[in-house]
């Protein structure tokens, strides 16, 4: 059962917003909307995100971001459609149903956090668990873990005026933790800080989530910020969502000229690795293959070398077609296999840390699994053409990127945080 399960899910803004809903289903568009003194903030938004999942929502500011996550939690009402947690239907429920879910399903982090001034930040991360009635000694415990967990152990007895900006983002980070809730929502969460601090705050947040395998509902305006975090991310414009799915297939497969145009700025040798690039290893030599027919396929692949792999697919060598082509003059049996000039790469390696040996090498690179299995092979061309932008000669620059629409606030593009 997904955690966050969303259908048909609008939102209007105005004094009459099922007219709104009338009017999209009839075909208008944002500007006759507009007209009739409506705002279409979010229409007919369709995702789930599964247990565990770290899903991002992406789009420039205005896009319907912020109003999206507060009908997640309740916090708005939505003009139509339904939303789920747990499969339960949240839609239409009491005030104080809702605040059960809030408090015991969902919590919410926010960019501008604000820690009450005159407590403790150890009370601060506490206070949704006083809200709950937990008591006191419970809550200093838990929030204390909470606290060490974003890595402000000792802090719990300063107050928030003591902290940085980033730590106090760690607080509200802490806030939500210590509310032991399984699903985070995150409007932002980062977007305030200098950039070295907020890679940090990234790195934690995957890092707690590996541990504690929370669902998370991550915003941001960041492209990048959304690549490194997202198992999957929701592209959204003028408030719909225009693509759902991984950052690969954002990159390479990008649904609409606008997402094509809004990823074609984004560093994409940090995103994609070397399992989305490798390709199917076509000419493999076993070893006890003889050197003629080692270069027979060489020749049939024109290749200069050819990867040498036991029964098992581990790879054991290569051979180069100078070295073959010497032993089939001489009439030598054996294959000259060069045992340690293979590169091996993870599939989860991102292709930028692939550069220096694809220089250093000519033989394409074997992509090997934990037992050191072949899974794929990435020639040098392949590691190349992998990192230009398709269609590249018609991308726009970001300034340029369409569908802003500057009622709805300053469009903020912001692709150079990552690097
Ligand atoms: N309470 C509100 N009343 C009227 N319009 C709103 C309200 N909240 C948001 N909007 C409008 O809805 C649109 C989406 O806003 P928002 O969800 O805040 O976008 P984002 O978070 O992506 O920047 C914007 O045009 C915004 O002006
Ligand atoms: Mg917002």
């Amino acid at each position: 059962m997904p955690a966050i399960e969303a259908n048909g899910l609008t939102k209007i803004f105005g004094r009459r917003p099922q007219r709104g809903v009338k009017l999209l289903a009839q075909g208008a568009d944002r500007a006759q909307l507009r007209r009739e003194g409506l705002t279409p903030a979010v229409i007919d938004a369709t995702f789930e995100v599964a247990p565990g999942e770290i899903f991002v929502v992406m789009g420039l500011s205005g896009s319907g971001k912020s109003t999206l996550i507060r009908m997640v939690n309740g916090l708005l009402e939505p003009t139509d459609g339904v939303m789920r947690i747990d499969g339960q239907d949240v839609t239409h429920l009491s005030a104080a149903a809702l605040r059960e879910v809030r408090r015991t399903k969902v919590s919410m982090v926010f960019q501008h956090f604000a820690l009450l001034p005159h407590r403790t930040v150890g009370e601060n991360a506490a206070y949704p668990l006083k809200l709950r009635g937990v008591n006191k000694v419970e809550r200093e415990a838990r929030a204390e873990e909470a606290l060490a967990m974003v890595g402000l152990k000792g802090w719990g007895g300063s107050l928030p005026s003591e902290l940085s900006g980033g730590m106090r983002q760690r607080v509200g980070l802490a806030r939500a933790l210590a509310a032991g809730t399984d699903i985070m929502l995150m409007d932002e969460a980062f977007s305030a800080l200098d950039p070295l601090i907020r890679k940090e705050m990234q790195d934690q947040l995957l890092e707690l989530q590996a541990e504690l395998g929370k669902t998370i509902l991550f915003i941001t305006h960041d492209l990048n910020e959304a690549m490194r975090l997202g198992d999957r991310i929701a592209m959204m414009r003028d408030g719909r969502i225009v693509q759902v799915g991984t950052a690969e297939q954002i990159l390479n497969e990008p649904a609409t000229d606008y997402v094509a145009q809004f990823v074609a700025d984004v560093d994409r040798s940090r995103v994609l690795t070397a399992g989305a690039v490798m390709e199917r290893p076509v000419a493999v030599v076993g070893p006890e293959a003889g050197p003629k027919a080692a270069h027979k396929l060489m020749r049939e692949h024109q290749t200069s070398s050819l990867l040498v792999t036991g029964r098992d697919r581990k790879v054991e060598g290569l051979v180069w077609e100078d070295d073959v082509a010497e032993a089939v003059r001489t009439g030598s049996e054996a294959l000259p296999v060069k045992r340690d000039e293979v590169v091996r790469v993870a599939p989860d390696a991102p292709l930028a840390d692939l550069f220096p040996y694809a220089a250093a090498s000519r033989a394409p690179l074997a992509v090997v699994n934990d037992q050191g299995r072949l899974e794929g092979v990435i020639p040098r061309v392949t590691l190349l053409s992998a990192l230009a932008v398709p269609g590249s000669d018609s991308a726009l620059s970001p300034a340029d990127a369409p569908g802003d629409d500057p009622a709805d606030g300053e469009p903020v593009l912001d692709t150079a945080g990552a690097r």
